[in-house]
């Protein structure tokens, strides 16, 4: 096992710039995130451009078409600047992380010479050995599913978490749906011990974070043992979560129908933190495609789970994501698919045409939809999910929300933020309020968003002792 002691990070310290390019799920951002972390101890501070760089990583994403193709044109970019690093007699790296690399690592070193490192998302926790071991010019592949957790070995954060954070509490599935690389690139479905996910998020707290994302690809079948070797929930871990103080805002993602269980469908009524919106992928509307994508349920049974969530929290909107044209998809399968948005009646959702991704069942089935008709599909189930978007936002003009200020407005003296359900509020704002969860009448609502007016009790003038007449 490989440990920086604290003495010997300070010895190591050069200041040095570390370009991070995150594709993906949240999985990956945090990674990066994490990544950073680890390497900040060694000297590097994150750069938002490869310019001057002393290591590149490529953080990646398999999960849909072309993923290879695009990270190789993305190392193509950052060829020039690790030559024009050699040219001052520098070394700069090059590392191709996550998915990608997980899934394609021998062609990476084959193809693109010049790439230093190449490393799953299960092994970043040794980048300092890593990049011990190629500046001494060697190449590294380590694409190993490891023994030991990373989660072990991640250092405190190097910057806070910043007002809304994510913290990644599972990882890998077994589910192995016919379409889907995951379980090939994550690996098994792993649970963080509940000790170290209290004592993370206590951290964030620490740190001025309001809201946490608790994170898993498959987030809700969470099982994960404190250390008493007692085995909790997700539930139990929403409800943990939200006694920290200073937490006001609890979401999950990514959740499979399957693993809804009673107690997170009760969390939902009765956890006033846990936040009235969730993510739950359904993929299809017709219990034949169901089937063949290997979702081991059928659309009554998602659509009996909102129910059950709406009875619970019947102000919680909801989110999906949708394949069409999945190997075997007829015409009435996808006039099922529209039956069920239209039946849910979605906030937000993602959309995809399906894409065969080497190694998985799917890619070799019969029954391949034209690419004509997987767009005309796609075209149609977009234009109802944008119709039923837009009217989930204009629901909210003129009302006064919670909204969480998270991010600086593109313009001076703006801030965006997030309401509880998960619209994104732009508004004219005091930049001391970033961080703060204030009250917004909306003025505006659109497609991807709302606009609104601070509620504020603040006055100009000297306010008058004397009380109001009744
Ligand atoms: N083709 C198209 N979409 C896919 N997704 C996963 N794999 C594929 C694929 N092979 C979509 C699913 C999943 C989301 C993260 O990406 O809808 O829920
Ligand atoms: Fe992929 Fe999600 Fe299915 Fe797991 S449950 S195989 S991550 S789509």
């Amino acid at each position: 096992m490989w440990i920086i002691n604290p003495a010997s990070r300070k010895a190591a310290y050069v200041s040095k710039k570390l370009y991070i390019k995150t594709w993906g799920c949240q999985m990956n951002v945090y990674d990066s995130k994490k990544m950073a972390d680890i390497l900040a101890p060694l000297g590097y501070q994150e750069v938002e451009t490869p310019d001057d760089a002393d290591m590149m990583i490529l953080n990646t994403c398999h999960i849909r078409e072309k993923a290879t193709e695009k990270v190789f044109s993305d190392l193509g970019r950052l060829r020039p600047f690790k030559e024009a690093k050699a040219e001052k007699g520098e070394k700069a790296l090059i590392a191709v992380a996550g998915c990608v690399a997980q899934a394609e690592g021998a062609e990476i070193t084959k193809r693109a010479k010049y790439v230093d490192m190449v490393f799953g998302p299960q092994i970043y926790h040794k980048l300092p050995e890593m990049i011990l071991e190629a500046t001494g010019q060697k190449r590294i592949v380590n694409t190993e599913f490891p023994v030991e957790s990373k989660f072990d070995h991640l250092p405190g954060e190097a910057k806070p978490a910043g007002p809304s954070a994510f913290l990644s509490v599972q990882e890998g599935c077994d589910k192995f749906c016919t379409f889907c690389v995951v379980p090939y690139t994550r690996g098994a479905e792993f649970s963080r011990p509940i000790e170290q996910i209290i004592e993370e998020a206590k951290r964030f707290a620490d740190s001025g974070t309001k809201e946490i994302t608790l994170l898993g690809q498959n987030v809700n079948a969470f099982h994960g043992e404190d250390a008493k070797s007692k085995t909790w929930n997700l539930a139990e871990l929403i409800a943990a979560v939200a006694d920290i103080n200073g937490i006001e805002r609890i979401r999950y993602t990514t959740s499979h129908p399957k693993d809804m269980d009673d107690a997170l469908i009760d969390a939902h009524g009765s956890i006033e933190k846990l936040m009235p919106f969730l993510h739950l992928p359904v993929q299809s509307g017709s219990d034949r495609v169901l089937e063949l994508m290997n979702r081991k349920h059928t659309a009554e049974f998602y659509i009996d789970i909102i129910d059950r969530l709406r009875k619970a929290r019947p102000d919680i909107a909801l989110s999906s994501d949708f394949i069409v044209g999945f190997p075997g998809e007829t015409d009435e399968d996808h006039a099922q698919t529209m039956e069920l948005v239209r039946k849910v009646n979605y906030a937000s959702c993602y959309s995809f045409k399906y894409s065969p991704r080497p190694g998985t069942p799917g890619a070799v089935m019969k029954g391949v939809v034209a690419e004509d008709i997987k767009n005309t599909r796609l075209q149609e189930l977009q234009a109802l999910l944008v119709e039923q978007q837009t009217a989930f936002n204009k629901g909210f003009e003129g009302k006064t929300l919670p909204v969480l200020f998270d991010r600086k407005g593109q313009k001076d003296g703006q801030l965006l933020g997030k309401t509880p359900w998960m619209q994104s509020v732009h508004a004219e704002a005091n930049a001391r309020l970033f961080g703060e969860i204030v009250e917004v009448e909306i003025t505006g609502a659109f497609q991807n968003g709302l606009s609104g007016k601070i509620v504020t009790t603040e006055t100009t003038s000297t306010p008058s002792p004397q009380k109001d007449a009744a």
